[in-house]
């Protein structure tokens, strides 16, 4: 019979669906000596609270995080709120001897994100960010292959984050729902928000980087403020773009948008070696391009591999070979590999020092941003 692992979760939003969705599939697809319990669920209004705990199972309701975050029952807290609120939720939850999950980006720039990684690490409590796209069956394999030395030596990794859900000059900033377009809750736009995934997966796949040149640009100049009612200066970035160096001497180039008409969800990476290249896209999330010029000549070309065998990354865990998983998945695997690192002793990674080194990237992105500089990556 598994343990349980008491969860108290905060938002009940996007990734407060996705989190509760994991926890609650984890234990019937994966042996593992824990199991989550969903114990309470925060929000500020009681109301959508006891709605969302009565709809997706929690056993109880809390309108306060400080209440939360000190509850005897609880042993894990999970972060699902905007970045602002990140830092001062798991510096009292490290107090308080909690496991910490918390969602990405770690903090709302590196010097918030040290503490955080210090007091975790003071505290001694297991701790973990959700950085999910390196747990598509897919990157995971990519990994692999890089891993094993197919590839060779890396010259390029191009990466891109496009959606289009911001052109209209009506939306507001701000509040529920928007506070992506604030930059007092969002700490930055589509770099922190969307960029931080690329950076993460390349650093996990390719290494550090070392330095970058970055340029941002904010298309609509001010909106109208939810909180405020009135028309306010926009302080985030609408679109990022970086090249710069790996440690490993490869070349990035980094471009993140919610400018480029048609795209919803478009995070594509492509890595080329001196042997092979790779190419991955979220919108065909369960396929691996991979072209390898080892192969025999006439029969050399792009192999469109579909990541779906009992041998391929997580996926014996799951239907029979042929059959795809989706988004939600890579969640139930961050849980499942967050579950087996309590019990191997060998945390599930990014864990926030981690996390942390992308953060050092973001910060880099918005000095060069700002100074038109080259700026080198500060080391973790
Ligand atoms: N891993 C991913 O792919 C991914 C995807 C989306 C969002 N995120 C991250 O997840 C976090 C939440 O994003 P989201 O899309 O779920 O946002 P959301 O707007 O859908 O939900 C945010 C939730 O936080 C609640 N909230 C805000 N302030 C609070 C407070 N002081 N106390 C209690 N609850 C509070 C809101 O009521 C809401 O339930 C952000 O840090 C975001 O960057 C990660």
């Amino acid at each position: 019979m598994a343990k349980p692992l008491n969860i108290g979760m905060i938002g009940y939003g996007f990734m407060g669906r996705a989190h509760t969705n994991a926890y609650k599939r984890v234990a019937d697809f994966f042996d593992l000596e824990y199991r989550p319990v969903l114990k309470a669920v925060c929000a500020r209004s009681a109301d959508k609270a006891k709605e969302f705990a009565a709809k997706w199972g929690y056993e109880s309701v809390e309108t306060d995080w400080k209440k939360l975050v000190e509850r005897k029952d609880i042993d894990a807290i999970d972060i699902c709120t905007p970045n602002n609120t990140h830092s001062e939720i798991a510096l009292a939850a490290a107090a308080a001897g909690k496991m910490i999950l918390c969602e990405k980006p770690l903090a709302m720039n590196g010097p918030e994100g040290l503490k955080m990684v210090e007091a975790v690490e003071k505290a001694k409590v297991p701790n973990m960010v959700w950085y999910n796209y390196r747990r598509v069956p897919a990157v995971t394999f990519a990994k692999q292959l890089i891993d094993e030395g197919r590839l060779g030596r890396i010259f390029h990794y191009r990466a891109k984050f496009l959606q289009d859900w911001t052109i209209s000059a009506d939306l507001p900033q701000g509040g529920t729902a928007l506070w992506r377009l604030d930059v007092a809750a969002a700490g930055s736009g589509v770099s922190g928000d969307l960029l931080a995934h690329c950076i993460d997966t390349a650093i996990w796949l390719n290494g550090p980087l070392a330095d970058l040149n970055a340029m941002t640009e904010t298309f609509i100049k001010e909106r109208k403020h939810n909180l405020t009612g009135k028309v306010e200066k926009v302080g985030i970035d609408d679109a990022c773009a970086f090249m710069g160096h790996f440690k490993n001497g490869s070349l990035a180039t980094f471009e993140s948008t919610r400018y480029a008409r048609g795209h919803k969800a478009l995070y594509t990476f492509e890595i080329n070696g001196e042997h092979a290249s790779i190419f991955w896209d979220l919108h065909d999330l369960h396929r691996l391009q991979y072209f390898d010029h080892r192969d025999q000549g006439s029969l050399r070309g792009w192999r469109s591999i579909h990541v779906t065998d009992g041998d391929h990354p997580y996926m014996g865990k799951w239907w029979v070979p042929g059959l795809q998983i989706g988004y939600e998945h890579s969640f139930v695997h961050q849980v499942a590999d967050f579950l087996e690192g309590l019990t191997t002793g060998k945390p599930a990674q990014p864990d926030f020092r981690n996390a942390y080194q992308t953060q050092l990237v973001l910060d880099a992105i918005l000095d060069s941003a700002k100074s038109q500089k080259w700026v080198t990556v500060a080391a973790g």
